[in-house]
């Protein structure tokens, strides 16, 4: 599929397809359509009025009108005008790319309105809707009858006449790299726990740093003994898997602005260890996804690394495995983090906090300006928040904040959670500094809490993911399957 602007209207434009957006409300064609309806015969009006179209968001209407300059218009709507955000965009570009699939366009025309005041903003929204609403992992399917990728428009040109061409392919080269981000964060995700190991996610680190020059280092099990890790280790006892901890750092050329660090959960497994995720109703079998975190980190390193911003990133993840043998951590083991602090082990489910804690001490160490991890942590924050919104924790209103609405820019939604200090109660043990868990009611809160322990000195927010990194139906511009959240709101985080 070749994806470009072109200066062209769509009365001017030829080819398969046309799509055009429409406004809620929007009774009278405007100007350029008008012209276009009138070459047609009417015909544009004529189905617009014929469907009951009203242009509610994403509703999309396509129709046969000849076969001349152009064989289908496709109508997409874009909802109320003063709601109108780049995700309103983003959702209708995915709508049109998937309709002209459906309607085998091989050319596609795209007539979108810029929103805002950031020509940019727009070309690049509309670019990643449309990528991310086509795209199909087929890589664990035999045979090669995959007619969706057959249908792909092969061309789809924007249609932006009051864009100027050199601002509008620098917004799609924008939007190619934050696509490769988020492609590779879902690829990361969906692939299942035989294939993407922790081996084989830290040779994914390595290849990526030596195919853009980004700095890598790969502690293996006696490496991380050597640094304390003892939380971290608990949870891979019983792995026939190394441990790996991936630290890959993206530097700028020149003095670096800021310095941040994304650290996300690379659980490539959960199996729950002792206390197994037990029965049909545990979700063990979508525990292949429990390195969401992990994988939106490393789709942000790649997406980070095409970009070139002047900043430094650094991305971590320690990642294992969490299984069941002889060599297991037990309920009521007592772990050591590398920070001293010792944890009573109550629920080996809770391995997430676990191998998070020694990470967060070690990106502490890093003299960072801030730092956020991602993580499929806890099922209390699905029950809160539902699966399309993550939960976010930070004692830094600011930098909550400033996250919130780096998701906003992206469509990724993150909702402000109480770090409520009187919980940390729930944690006290007998016998160690805290136990992992703490009772059921608030229990996405008490991880938050959990994790705030090894956190000494950088500002940190914690950004549960365990709700919208899978989407088992799909919708919008995520097909079923991974979705690859947390790139675009890293990668706005990141620029910001
Ligand atoms: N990986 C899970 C959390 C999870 C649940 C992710 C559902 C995606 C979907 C995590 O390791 C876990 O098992 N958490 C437990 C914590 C509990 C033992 C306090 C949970 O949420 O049940
Ligand atoms: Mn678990
Ligand atoms: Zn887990």
């Amino acid at each position: 599929m070749q994806l470009h602007a072109v200066e062209t209207t769509a009365i001017a434009w030829s080819g398969t397809g046309l799509a055009i957006g429409l406004w809620q409300g929007q009774i009278d064609l405007p100007g350029d359509l008008a012209k276009l309806d009138e070459r047609l015969g009417g015909t544009l009006s004529e189905i617009i009025e014929e469907a009951s179209f009203t242009g509610k968001a994403k509703s999309v209407l396509a129709a046969r009108v000849g076969s001349g300059d152009v064989r289908k218009v496709i109508v997409v709507g874009l909802g109320d005008p003063d709601k109108a955000s780049l995700e309103t965009l983003r959702q209708a570009a995915g709508a049109v790319a998937k309709r002209a699939r459906s309607e085998k366009c091989h050319s596609l025309g795209l007539s979108l309105p810029v929103i805002g005041d950031d020509p940019a903003a727009s070309v690049q929204a509309i670019s990643e809707g449309i990528q991310l609403a086509l795209y199909k992992d087929s890589r664990f399917k035999s045979g090669d009858d995959d007619k969706d990728k057959k249908n792909n428009p092969e061309t789809i040109e924007l249609l932006l006449p009051d864009v100027d061409g050199a601002i509008a392919k620098d917004a799609l080269s924008q939007a190619n790299s934050v696509v490769a981000g988020t492609l590779l964060a879902r690829e990361l995700v969906a692939a299942p726990a035989n294939v993407v190991t922790p081996v084989s996610m830290a040779q994914m680190a390595k290849d990526m740093a030596q195919e853009h020059g980004l700095e890598v280092k790969v502690l293996g099990q006696e490496e991380c003994e050597a640094l304390g890790m003892g939380s971290f280790l608990g949870v891979a006892m019983a792995s026939d898997l190394p441990p790996q901890f991936i630290h890959l750092i993206y530097r700028p050329k020149g003095t670096p602005r800021k310095k941040v660090g994304i650290v996300g959960k690379g659980l490539t497994f959960d199996s729950g260890g002792l206390n197994i995720k037990a029965g049909a109703g545990s979700g063990i079998a979508m525990m292949k996804t429990d390195m969401g975190g992990a994988g939106a980190t490393f789709g942000a390193a790649k997406a980070i690394a095409l970009l070139q911003p002047d900043v430094e990133v650094h991305f971590i993840s320690a990642a294992t495995e969490n299984m069941i043998s002889g060599r297991a951590m037990r309920p009521g083991d007592i772990l050591t983090a590398s920070n001293g602090k010792t944890i009573e082990v109550n629920n080996t489910d809770a391995e997430g906090r676990l191998t998070l804690a020694d990470a967060l001490v070690f990106a502490d160490k890093l003299g960072l300006d801030a730092m956020v991890d991602l993580a499929t942590l806890t099922g209390a924050c699905v029950v809160a928040l539902g699966n399309s919104i993550a939960g976010i924790w930070s004692p830094d209103e600011e930098l909550a904040q400033s996250l919130v609405s780096a998701g906003k820019q992206a469509g990724e939604q993150l909702w402000a959670m109480p770090m409520e200090p009187s919980y940390f109660d729930g944690l006290k043990s007998v016998v160690a500094d805290m136990k992992n868990t703490g009772p059921r009611p608030g229990g996405a809160i008490t991880a938050s809490l959990f994790l705030e322990q090894f956190v000494e000195t950088t500002p940190w927010a914690h950004i549960d993911v365990a709700g919208p990194v899978w989407t088992d139906g799909g919708s919008g511009i995520n097909p079923a399957g991974a979705t690859g959240f947390g790139v675009r709101t890293l990668v706005n985080w990141v620029l910001s």
